[in-house]
């Protein structure tokens, strides 16, 4: 429909012909973030490194720039950076849908689906076959390291009636499958989520085949867990250590529809205790529930099979939060830049902390540094810089009461602003200004994050600006806002103010990434 529509404009009138030809040619591609070749991606599925090899899946319709034909579309990366575009791994059959699932390695082969030699990796994915509105769990697996995967014959392996005593829509509405094996049960465990419900349910297989239902996690279970956050879809689960003290938690993640801070979907990740059944989830403190407080990190998953050699935890999440609705013809959804979660105890609170991964280090695109400099109100800096895929890293101390203001992307009426509020240890990101925020009614706003650490000691802000979004670290990564924004090209400009005081910058460190 939409490229009719364009067909049409470009006939009537060539001065338009002309602008949207250039639209197109540029299209707000990103530069260092991951987006599909052509067409529509939502959330990423099945993250899993193979034979030191990045593999990610995500939802795609590989047809068109909207969402349907769902399916899991593939690339891969040895650095996370570059990504090659592979064919569709698990393709939409017989009318049946690829829904979003997780992989593992059956590094035992239990699921009998590979050899003891050449074990298989197994993707779980939901099933939605649209001419009866049904979603079950099915499994595919693959014993060439991830390159093709072959669905398994006896699939569903949970169909819908098994799914229907724990769910209110009778088993339409489960989806999501996170799998993984947990040894000292010796079973395979998945949680499942289950849409428009406020509870994710536990199941566990031998085979990895045959599964039975051991447990509901809901809202009501989980002691401070605010009942407006609803909706539970995409869950993922694993243990990290506590940085600081010497204790393994497990953590589950997942994405509710409703009830993050700046409204809409977003990552909450809870700490507890896991049996092989149930979860117990530690009481909830909603000032560290959220794992992103902009309005584009959602369907978060992490990277399975990492060697320990590695040890990172690794997350990814779809950055669009409007549908078909952004300004971008050929392409629709992009994935955030990839990023590690640790679990870190600040003062009283525990705190999940975010950077991202240190491959991004390899880049020397170095524009400036400015090393222990006193910035007045009366000062701008940074100006002479331009660039509109930058790595910002900066370290500050502020003065009581100041404010530090970052302007990104700025030209003409154009800017998107990073603020630090040293008043109330406020971290922002002001997109009111951004560029086209008129495609959503959700695609302007001020987003906030308050910083955990002592703020007379010094500031961290670590910002990663691309074509068309802005992701900011802030301290060490408990503080993070992930924004799109739609610029247009030329406004490639940077500034660096205070106001209220002043702030010593420790050290301020602009490179520019292009890959
Ligand atoms: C947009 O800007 C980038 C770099 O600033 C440049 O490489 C690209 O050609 C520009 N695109 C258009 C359509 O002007
Ligand atoms: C897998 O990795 C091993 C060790 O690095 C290497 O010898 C082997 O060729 C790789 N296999 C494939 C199919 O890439
Ligand atoms: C792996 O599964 C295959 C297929 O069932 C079977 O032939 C093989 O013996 C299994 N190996 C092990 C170690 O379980
Ligand atoms: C819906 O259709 C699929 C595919 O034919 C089938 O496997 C499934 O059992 C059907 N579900 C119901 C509830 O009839
Ligand atoms: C494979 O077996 C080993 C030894 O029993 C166990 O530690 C490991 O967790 C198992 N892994 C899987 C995926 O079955
Ligand atoms: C499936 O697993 C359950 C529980 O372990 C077991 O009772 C049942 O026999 C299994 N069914 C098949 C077909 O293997
Ligand atoms: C900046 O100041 C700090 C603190 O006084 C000092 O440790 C550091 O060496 C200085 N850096 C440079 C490049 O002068
Ligand atoms: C800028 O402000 C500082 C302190 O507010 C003052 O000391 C300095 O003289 C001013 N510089 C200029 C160029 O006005
Ligand atoms: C900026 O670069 C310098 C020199 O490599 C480094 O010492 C400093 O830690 C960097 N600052 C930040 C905030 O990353
Ligand atoms: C923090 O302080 C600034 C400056 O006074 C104010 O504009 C902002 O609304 C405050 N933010 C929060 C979250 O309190």
């Amino acid at each position: 429909m939409i490229s009719q529509g364009l067909t049409g404009a470009l006939k009537a009138l060539p001065l338009v012909c002309a602008l949207v030809a250039r639209a197109v040619a540029d299209d707000y591609r990103p530069a260092f973030h991951f987006c599909p070749a052509e067409n529509w991606m939502n959330e990423p599925n099945g993250l899993i490194q193979i034979n030191s090899t990045w593999h990610l899946f995500y939802q795609a319709d590989p047809a068109a720039n909207v969402w349907g034909n769902e399916c899991w579309g593939h690339a891969t990366s040895s650095d996370l950076l570059h990504w090659d575009h592979l064919p569709v791994a698990i393709p939409v059959e017989n009318g049946i849908e690829s829904f979003t699932g997780t992989s593992y390695y059956d590094s035992n082969n239990t699921s009998g689906l590979g050899t003891s030699t050449n074990p298989p990796y197994l993707a779980f994915f939901t099933g939605y076959t649209e001419s009866n509105k049904t979603q079950d769990q099915r499994l595919a697996y693959s014993t060439d390291l991830g390159q093709t995967w072959v669905k398994f014959a006896g699939n569903p392996i949970i169909g819908a009636a098994q799914e229907a005593p724990q769910d209110i829509s009778g088993g339409l509405e489960s989806r999501d499958p996170k799998v993984f094996f947990h040894a000292p049960s010796g079973k395979w465990v998945m949680v499942l989520a289950h849409g428009g419900q406020d509870k994710l349910t536990f199941w566990t297989s031998l085979d990895a085949k045959n599964w039975t239902w051991v447990s509901d996690l809901s809202s009501s279970q989980i002691e401070g867990f605010p009942s407006s956050i609803t909706g539970w879809e995409v869950p993922d689960m694993f243990q990290l250590p506590i940085q600081g003290i010497k204790k393994t938690t497990w953590v589950l993640i997942f994405t509710p529809a409703q009830g993050s801070p700046p409204g809409g979907n977003g990552v909450v990740a809870l700490t507890g205790s896991f049996d092989g059944e149930t979860f117990v989830a530690d009481p909830v403190d909603p000032s560290t529930l959220w794992l992103d407080y902009g309005r584009d990190f959602d369907g978060a998953l992490s990277w399975e099979n990492v060697p320990a050699s590695d040890g990172r935890r690794i997350i990814a999440a779809v950055m669009n939060s409007y549908g078909s609705n952004p300004p971008t013809t050929t392409w629709k959804g992009m994935l955030s830049f990839p990023r590690t979660l640790a679990l870190k105890q600040i003062g009283s609170k525990q705190y999940f902390l975010q950077q991202p991964v240190a491959e991004l280090s390899t880049i020397d695109g170095s524009l400036t540094s400015i090393q222990n400099q006193t910035i007045t109100p009366n000062q701008t800096l940074l100006s002479s810089i331009h660039g509109t895929s930058l790595d910002i890293r900066m370290a500050f101390v502020i003065d009581s009461g100041a404010t530090l203001s970052l302007a990104v992307r700025k030209g003409g009426s154009e800017q998107t602003v990073i603020r630090y509020f040293q008043s109330n240890s406020t971290l922002s990101v002001d997109r009111t200004a951004s560029g086209d925020i008129s495609y959503d009614p959700a695609a302007g706003g001020v987003h906030t994050a308050q910083l955990a650490q002592d703020n007379t000691e010094l500031v961290h802000i670590w910002a990663l600006i691309d074509t068309c979004s802005v992701e900011v670290f802030g301290g060490e990564g408990e503080a993070v806002i992930s924004d799109l924004i739609f610029p247009s090209n030329s406004s490639d400009g940077l500034s660096l103010e205070v106001s209220g005081g002043t702030a010593m910058l420790r050290s301020v460190n602009v490179s520019s990434v292009s890959l």
